[in-house]
């Protein structure tokens, strides 16, 4: 089924490292997996590493061991990455015995004293998640966008978004009464919440993976492909290589292969490189079904019966529903 104008079909998806592959998706260690690579040769490095919190795959280790390892494979992936290159390197919180390290800020000087240079640091809000009792429900995560060189690809016209106010005019100087915006629209920030709300309030906001979301598979801790989407969309260019390092089921290959871009992927377990490799014989087919990039997030009229306030809420002593009466 020809999407973007290309043949799915025709691609060359192998299990094993193939240079000349537009998709490879191996079972092994990342670092391994790297040795592989030829230098200077990947545009756009994106993932989500383990976060060393007692996932199902990975194995708890003290926080000075976990970085040790990191450190390790992130030297790697700089070889790799050609110098226009970047790396995205999305994270949430290590936590032990309830005290909560942010990972980005244990990240950013690994990658500073690598020689990278930071661009943004990107916050990723969603509105679900586990609620917690000792201290503020965590709803965001971060995304540490750092590239190679100065000389660096970042196409903004490709992720622009519609602007809150487009009517809006200079009202002093030599422009006065012309049109202030963008008619492409505007940056989308470094904010990323909801793409309804910002044609209203200027946030994006892509769902995190949750059951009741299309993308769902068996893993614990997908990442929403619409999130990596933006990041290809800017940070490359159609035939650029993209590399997960721990590409789980697959979700940074099908953002890179639905925009026209090559992929390479590695996870250790064999499990999820076999859904990863269905998604991808499903996004070649046609039926893969995610969510599409600025789809606007479902917003409840309050007329719904999940949004109707219980009358025992209402009577409890110190409610917080009493005021809406
Ligand atoms: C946070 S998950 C990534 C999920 C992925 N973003 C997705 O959307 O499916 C981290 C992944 O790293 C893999 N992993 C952990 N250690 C690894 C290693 N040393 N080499 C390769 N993969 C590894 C795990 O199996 C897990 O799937």
């Amino acid at each position: 089924m020809p999407i973007n104008g290309l043949l799915y079909k025709d691609l060359v998806v192998t299990d094993h490292f193939n240079e000349d592959a537009d998709v490879v998706l191996e079972c092994n260690d990342s670092i391994a997996f790297t040795r592989q690579i030829p230098s200077g040769s990947v545009q756009l490095i994106i993932t989500s590493p383990p976060y060393n919190i007692g996932k199902s795959y990975e194995t708890k280790v003290s926080i000075k061991e976990y970085l040790d390892s990191q450190i390790e494979l992130i030297n790697k992936l700089i070889r790799i990455l050609k110098p226009s290159g970047s790396i995205c390197w999305q994270v949430g919180n290590y936590v032990e015995k309830s005290e909560v390290y942010p990972l980005d800020i244990y990240f950013y000087p690994i990658f500073k004293d690598a020689g990278l240079k930071l661009r943004n640091r990107i916050i990723w809000h969603f509105g679900h998640g586990l609620h917690a009792s000792k201290r503020f429900s965590g709803r965001y995560e971060t995304l540490l966008w750092f590239t190679k060189s100065d000389e660096y690809v970042f196409n903004l016209d490709s992720v622009r978004i519609p602007s809150k106010y487009p009517n809006k005019r200079h009202f002093k100087g030599d422009k006065k009464g012309e049109l202030s915006g963008n008619p492409m629209g505007k940056n989308p920030s470094d904010f990323w919440g909801r793409i309804y709300d910002d044609f209203y309030s200027g946030l994006w906001d892509i769902p995190n993976v949750k059951s009741n979301h299309i993308e769902k598979t068996e893993h614990p801790c997908q990442y929403p492909v619409e999130l990596v989407e933006r990041c290809v969309l800017a940070m490359t260019n159609e035939n650029d290589i993209v590399f997960d390092p721990y590409v789980g089921v697959a979700s940074t290959i099908i953002a890179a292969v639905k925009h026209n871009r090559k992929a390479f992927g590695v996870d250790r377990s064999e499990e999820y490189i076999k859904i990863g490799m269905e998604r991808v014989q499903t996004l070649l087919d046609g039926t893969l079904q995610t969510r599409p990039i600025g789809k606007p997030v479902y917003t409840p009229t309050g007329k719904e019966k999940i949004t109707q306030v219980p009358l025992e809420w209402i009577q409890a002593e110190g409610s917080a529903y009493k005021l809406k009466l």
